[in-house]
């Protein structure tokens, strides 16, 4: 990788632009403020993790961009164009992995079905499908349907159907909370090796802290709900990370330690400077 790219807050250069956005659900009777105010921008081609307390909105957060959810007030905006539908440009890896394939279809077939409804063209479409299956090393499950393979499995596929079609902006929740720890080093690590490969912008939201650290060029904390950002942590560490040597760093321990009491301020109520409690 080449040197960082200049982080954008928000406004010119950031290909993905979060203003003022606040979600309340309303109910019946009831009411519920998710996300009170959010602003921040995302370069081209950045990683930026997002963690927060349970319950914090960060799912919300991550439906909004992805034009699933209608906002309350404030804008997203990829590329310079509001965000109003799913945009053609954004794929996203939910959490259940085992609801978003389809049971029916093959590996292949599921990976291939985006591609279909982006009108490519079969060789094309048979080509990408190849690519990314082999990227995330499932070439001899092309055949398979889904439930005849093990969690951390599924999990590739989905990733591989996202990045078969080539989005610009790769948003993912919690992709890895259900798979062992082992299998989960090695998405991380699938994770940052096609990011780098492939240029794609991603926003990755986790809970686990270690794991924003190791994979984010910058973390967002979130507060506890109504959201808001409790601070930007800048992630130093060198673009060549690896499982072992980068989490023995003592700047890894450091940011990861930042990160954790930042957490926990969010847990126990804390608000950003200046901002009321709710
Ligand atoms: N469809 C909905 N209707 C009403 N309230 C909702 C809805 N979806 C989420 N909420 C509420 O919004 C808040 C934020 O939920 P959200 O799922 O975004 O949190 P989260 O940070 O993703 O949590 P987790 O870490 O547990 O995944 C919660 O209080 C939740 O109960
Ligand atoms: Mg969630």
């Amino acid at each position: 990788m080449t040197s960082p790219v200049p982080v954008p807050a928000s406004g010119p250069g950031a290909i993905l632009d979060v203003r003022g956005l606040r979600k309340v659900y309303a109910g019946q009777g009831r009411s519920v403020e998710a996300v009170r105010d959010l602003t921040f921008g995302v370069a081209p081609g950045e990683l930026v993790c997002i963690v927060g307390p349970s319950g914090a909105g960060k799912t919300t957060l991550l439906r909004c961009i992805a034009g699933l959810l209608d906002l309350t007030a404030g804008s997203v905006e990829l590329s310079g164009r509001k965000v109003a539908g799913p945009p053609e440009g954004m794929a996203v890896v939910f959490q259940e992995y085992g609801r978003s394939l389809f049971p029916w279809l093959t590996v292949r077939q599921n990976v291939e079905l985006p591609l279909k409804e982006k009108g490519l063209a079969k060789a094309d479409r048979r080509a990408k499908v190849a690519e990314a299956l082999e990227a995330v090393g499932l070439t001899d499950s092309a055949g398979a349907h889904p439930w005849q393979l093990s969690g951390g499995m599924q999990q590739r596929v989905a990733i591989a159907r996202a990045v078969a079609y080539e989005p610009q902006v790769l948003l993912m929740d919690e992709p890895f909370a259900a798979v062992d720890a082992q299998t989960r080093a090695d998405l991380e690590d699938l994770v940052r090796t096609l990011w780098q490969r492939l240029g794609v912008t991603v926003l990755f939201v986790t809970h686990d802290i270690d794991e924003a650290v190791y994979l984010g060029q910058r973390v967002l904390v979130l507060s506890n709900r109504p959201t808001v950002i409790l601070e930007d942590v800048k992630v130093d560490l060198p673009d060549e990370r690896d499982q072992l040597n980068t989490r023995a760093t003592p700047r890894f321990a450091e940011l990861r330690h930042h990160v954790y009491e930042l957490i926990q301020q969010a847990k126990q109520g804390r608000r950003p400077d200046g901002e009321e409690a709710p």
